[in-house]
């Protein structure tokens, strides 16, 4: 039993996820880890995990083509994706708007696994919005997002269960 987590990661909250997932199966199921673009060999994995951040709403442009180009074989085996994003409310709609309806719908489980504003991984434009929103954040008092830990574990506990 394999099972292939495949990420796309702008600043590493979805590839530190990819990690603490497969730290999470360690001695119960074996991982490999993908980043894209990747030539993976599907075929060879009992089961899949798609893990993608938000921006402005969207996944990312390689991540979409990945699912585009693999749907079908993706649909063959146990799915289980996960988004990185800030908004708890809007993750519903992040998964409708990008991920195609028959892959989120045959997924085993959809899961929001939290955010992080991870400056120092940033370069140019995208190291700028992260300090001017760090920066709003600590104005307003609100606490920095994080990862969510608990799902993690329970699609963890998903995969091996
Ligand atoms: C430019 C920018 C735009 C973002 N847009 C959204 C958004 O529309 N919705 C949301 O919930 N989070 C948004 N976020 C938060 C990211 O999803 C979060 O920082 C995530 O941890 C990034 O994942 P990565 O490090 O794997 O690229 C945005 C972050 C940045 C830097």
């Amino acid at each position: 039993m394999k099972t292939a987590i495949i990420y796309a990661s702008k600043t590493n909250t979805a590839k530190n996820c990819a990690e603490m997932l497969a730290e999470e199966l360690k001695g119960k199921t074996k991982t490999a880890l993908f980043a894209l673009p990747a030539t993976i060999p599907l075929g060879s994995y009992a089961s899949y995990v798609i893990g993608a951040p938000v921006r402005a709403g969207r996944i990312s442009g390689k991540m979409k083509r990945f699912l585009n180009a693999n749907k079908a074989i993706l649909l063959q085996k146990p799915l289980y994706i996960y988004l990185c994003c800030v908004s708890v409310d809007d993750f519903d709609k992040y998964i409708k708007d990008n991920i195609p309806a028959e892959l989120a719908d045959k997924a085993v489980a959809c899961m929001r696994f939290g955010a992080e504003f991870n400056k120092d991984t940033a370069k140019g434009l995208q190291k700028m919005m992260l300090n001017a929103m760090t920066k709003s954040y600590k104005k307003e008092n609100r606490p920095l997002p994080e990862i969510d830990r608990i799902k993690i574990k329970e699609m963890s506990s998903m995969i091996c269960g």
